[in-house]
């Protein structure tokens, strides 16, 4: 279908809620698509941190098809092999016991607070938890994520919002520790603030909320959404602050592309969830666990050594480029500020010559592939710094 029929029936059928991008993209490999007039694009964006592998890689694409054609989905009655590998790679690789899956980062988190919850009444007898949440902070789109997410923007019109949150200021441990009562049941962050403008929380913040969570037998649930699976240069991002969590939320690059989501449980409450207290049809799902599993084979210590070595070389050239202002983030989740110029209008400017990116706030925000080349990095790099000239 051409572009301007495409986008017509589109806009015609589809609920307003995205302010896409004058593009059709018809065909991906790697960090390179095409839109349906046959416009190349270097893909800085990765679907939003999902294609960590880029676009259908071979060895992914083998794997999934061939599940698909196996076995495409069975329900949950039964035992699947690609689910229960994928769990066990997952805790054998954190030192978490249990998983349970879903299929989005909202979901993931909506779990775990239901898990919080739980663990709270039986072992402390809490009727009324309270969630230390922070201020900036993003967690989806569903009720009880949205109450989670400490952003105003994110709080117009759907209330009456979940009670039991309480939200305090980033790296900020004196607020925290003085937002702690005897009905605190948990602690969520992220360690890289995706959504709120890709702001790292500094080291010791992290630790001290570990510290205090393992204090008062409180559970320390850290949202790797948007850092895990090898995004930051770490498989996921909290290695990097010396803690570890009680739970651990991913989706995004689970999958490689097809919808996944995962709660990592450690041992101390990888009882919270029993029979018929929680479910997801699609959780778990053949196909999408073999997708899975193809990236977690291929996101080994070596590759994650690439992922922080490219980090480097895009951090150091995105510094130098003109109207910067400052480079954050972690790893290849980086996000820069820009000084006079829109960020908005640097997308569309990268877009019309030949490069994706995206934005986080007044930010552009940089998500490419964890295995793009170096071709293709200078590429883009060298269109992003054309766009800023
Ligand atoms: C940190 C974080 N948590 C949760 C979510 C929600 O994930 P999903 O869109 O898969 O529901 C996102 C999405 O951007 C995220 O960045």
């Amino acid at each position: 279908m051409k572009h301007e029929e495409l986008k017509k029936l589109d806009q015609e059928t589809i609920l307003g809620t995205y302010a896409r991008s004058d593009v059709s993209i018809v065909w991906g490999s790697g960090a390179v698509c095409r839109s349906e007039d046959g416009k190349r694009y270097i893909d800085f964006t990765s679907g939003i941190g999902v294609n960590a592998l880029g676009y259908c890689d071979p060895q992914w694409a083998e794997a999934v098809g061939r599940q698909a054609a196996t076995l495409q989905h069975t329900s949950n009655l039964y035992y699947t092999e690609p689910c229960a590998l994928l769990a066990k790679r997952l805790t054998e690789r954190t030192g978490l016991s249990k998983v349970f899956f879903c299929n989005s980062g909202a979901e993931a988190n909506e779990g775990a607070i239901k898990a919080a919850r739980k663990y709270a009444l039986e072992k402390r007898g809490i009727e009324r938890p309270e969630i230390i949440t922070l201020e900036n902070s993003f967690h989806g789109r569903t009720m009880a994520t949205v109450s989670a997410t400490g952003q105003n923007a994110f709080h117009k019109f759907f209330a009456p919002f979940l009670e039991g949150f309480v939200y305090v200021p980033a790296d900020d441990a004196e607020k925290l520790r003085a937002a702690v009562t005897e009905n605190t049941c948990a602690v969520i962050i992220e360690t890289v603030q995706g959504e709120g403008g890709v702001v790292a929380l500094g080291e010791a913040f992290v630790r001290e909320i570990a510290a205090i969570c393992a204090e008062r037998d409180i559970l320390f649930i850290v949202d790797e959404v948007q850092t895990g699976i090898g995004r930051t240069g770490k498989f996921f991002a909290y290695e990097y602050f010396g803690v570890k969590p009680d739970i651990v939320t991913a989706a995004k690059a689970l999958g490689g592309g097809l919808p996944i989501g995962a709660i990592l449980f450690g041992e101390k409450c990888d009882a919270a969830l029993g029979p018929g207290e929680h479910g997801s049809t699609f959780g778990g799902n053949p196909v999408a666990c073999a997708g899975g599993l193809v990236i977690l084979d291929r996101i080994d210590e070596a590759f994650l050594s690439e992922v922080r070595r490219k980090a480097a070389r895009i951090t150091d050239a995105l510094a130098r480029m003109p109207a910067v202002n400052s480079v954050s983030g972690l790893g290849l989740m980086i996000g820069v500020a820009l000084e006079g110029r829109d960020a908005k209008k640097t997308v569309a400017a990268c877009a019309e010559r030949g490069l994706l990116i995206l934005t986080a706030k007044d930010r552009l925000r940089l998500l490419p592939p964890l295995n793009i080349g170096e071709e293709e990095t200078e590429e883009g790099l060298s269109i992003l710094r054309s766009a800023l000239e």
